[in-house]
C-alpha cells in the first residue's frame, strides 16, 4: 500500500516536472510581488486599500482587505455595491491580486464599480490570531473548513455589513471559498437575508468524483493521516514563509529538475493546465500558496471523498455521539439555503467534478444558473489564475451580478 502511494506520487512529480515555465522572463519588478502581502500589491498598483479586522465568536482575529473604490474614481461618495470574495484552500486574499490590474478578479470588479472586500480565514498568513490561543499550540489548529463557515463568514460578513452600511452584499467564493458557505447557509440560515448573489467558481460540496490523483491516493490513508498528524504534533498544513520565498524566487530561476521543487502543495492537488497558466507568474503563485490551514481541513475533505456524503467531520463514533448526538457526522442540509446561487464550473476540474457539481445543483434549491466554462482543458484554479479567466468566467458573473444591483 505505502509502496503504491510512493510510485503515484513519483509520477505525480514527475509529471510535474514538465511543466515548462520561463521563469527567467519574470523581471524583478514583478517578482517582488511574490513577498509583497496583498495590501502592498494593492498599493503598488496605484489601487486604494485598507486592512480591516473581525473577530469571531470563538476569538479568532481575522484580517480583511479592501479595495473600496477604483483607482481614478473621481466620486468616491456614490453608494456602491459591495463584493466580498472568499479564497480557497491552502490560499489568501492574495489570489484574487496576484495576476495583476485587468487581471485579478479583484482589480476587475473594482474597474466595475464594487466596493470590493477580501476575506482571509483562519490559520492562513494574515489570520493567524487569537485573543487567547498562540498559533504554536495545537488548540489554534482545532478546527475544519466547518468552522470557517461556521464563524468566520458570518464575523466577516456582519463586519462588511456594519461598515458600509448595505444591507445585502455578493458574495464570490473560489473552491473552499464555495464549501465554506455552503455550511453557513445550512447551518446558519439567516446568512442567507444577507446575500444579494452568490457566485460559486469551481464549487465544492460532494467530492466524491474528484479526479485528482493526489487526491486519490492519499484518500484510502485519511483517518491514519490525521493519526500521523498527532503523532508528529503537526496541525497546520504548509505555512507560508521563508520556504516559499526562496522557493519563488532563487529556485525557481533555475532549470528543469529544481523546478519540481517550485511546483507546491497547490499544483499537486489541483493540477494545472499549461494552456492557461502564465509561466511568467508561476514565481508569484508560488510565493503566496500555500498560505496555511489546519490538517483537519484536508483531512475533512478526504472523509467527504471517501463518503461521497457532504456532512459534518468525523470524529470517529464515540466522540461522534458526544459532539452530534449521532454515530455518522450530520449531512449539512442543502435545502435550507435561499440565497440566489450561481454555479460556475468546467469539465476538466479536478476537485469540483461535473457529476458532483450536478448533484449539488440538484440539491440547492435556489441555483439560478450553472455555467460550464467552455474550455475543454480548464482546470480548478484556472478559475482565479488562467490567462483567460476574464473572458471566459468574470465578464459573465459581473453582468449576472449588475441584474441584482438597483
Ligand atoms: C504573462 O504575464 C506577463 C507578466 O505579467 C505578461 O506580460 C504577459 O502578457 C502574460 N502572458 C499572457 C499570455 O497573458
Amino acid at each position: 500500500m505505502v509502496v503504491a502511494l510512493q510510485i503515484k506520487f513519483v509520477l505525480i512529480l514527475s509529471l510535474l516536472a514538465l511543466i515548462n515555465a520561463d521563469l527567467r522572463s519574470t523581471d524583478s519588478s514583478l517578482l517582488e510581488d511574490a513577498t509583497l502581502d496583498t495590501f502592498s500589491i494593492v498599493r503598488k498598483y496605484g489601487y486604494p486599500c485598507e486592512i480591516h479586522r473581525a473577530y469571531t465568536e470563538d476569538k479568532y482575529i481575522l484580517e480583511m482587505h479592501r479595495i473600496p473604490h477604483s483607482k481614478d474614481c473621481a466620486d468616491v461618495a456614490e453608494p456602491r455595491p459591495v463584493v466580498f470574495l472568499m479564497h480557497g484552500l491552502l490560499s489568501s486574499s492574495a489570489e484574487w491580486v496576484i495576476m495583476g490590474p485587468g487581471k485579478g478578479l479583484a482589480y476587475i470588479l473594482s474597474e466595475a464599480g464594487y466596493d470590493v472586500w477580501m476575506g482571509n480565514v483562519r490559520g492562513n498568513t494574515y489570520s493567524r490570531n487569537h485573543m487567547t490561543l498562540n498559533p504554536s499550540s495545537s488548540s489554534f489548529w482545532k478546527y475544519s473548513w466547518h468552522e470557517i463557515g461556521y464563524y468566520d463568514l458570518p464575523a466577516m460578513i456582519d463586519y462588511v455589513i456594519k461598515e458600509t452600511r448595505v444591507p445585502k452584499i455578493h458574495y464570490v467564493g473560489f473552491s473552499q471559498g464555495t464549501t465554506t458557505f455552503w455550511v453557513m447557509a445550512s447551518t446558519r440560515p439567516e446568512y442567507n437575508d444577507k446575500i444579494l448573489s452568490m457566485q460559486a467558481m469551481a464549487p465544492v460540496a460532494y467530492v466524491g468524483n474528484a479526479k485528482s490523483p493526489l487526491v486519490k491516493a492519499i484518500a484510502p490513508f485519511t483517518n491514519s493521516l490525521e493519526r500521523l498528524f498527532k503523532i508528529m504534533g503537526t496541525n497546520e498544513i504548509l505555512p507560508n514563509g521563508k520556504v516559499n520565498e526562496l522557493a519563488g524566487q532563487a529556485i525557481c530561476l533555475e532549470e528543469a529538475m529544481t523546478q519540481i521543487l517550485c511546483t507546491n502543495l497547490l499544483f499537486l492537488i489541483c493540477g494545472y493546465n499549461g494552456e492557461q497558466l502564465n509561466s511568467t507568474m508561476v514565481p508569484l503563485i508560488v510565493g503566496h500558496t500555500p498560505a496555511g490551514a489546519s490538517t483537519r481541513q484536508i483531512v475533512h475533505f478526504g472523509q467527504l471523498y471517501n463518503s461521497k456524503k457532504f456532512v459534518q467531520f468525523d470524529h470517529g463514533l464515540i466522540s461522534n455521539k458526544l459532539k452530534y448526538g449521532t454515530f455518522k457526522p450530520p449531512a449539512y442540509d442543502l435545502h435550507a439555503i435561499r440565497a440566489p446561487i450561481y454555479l460556475h464550473y468546467s469539465d476538466n476540474d479536478w476537485l469540483a467534478a461535473p457529476q458532483d457539481v450536478d448533484r449539488l445543483s440538484r440539491e440547492i434549491k435556489t441555483v439560478v444558473g450553472k455555467y460550464r466554462v467552455p474550455m475543454a482543458k480548464f482546470n480548478h484554479i484556472d478559475f482565479v489564475f488562467a490567462i483567460d479567466a476574464k473572458k471566459l468566467i468574470y465578464d459573465r458573473m459581473i453582468n449576472i451580478m449588475a441584474l441584482f444591483n438597483k
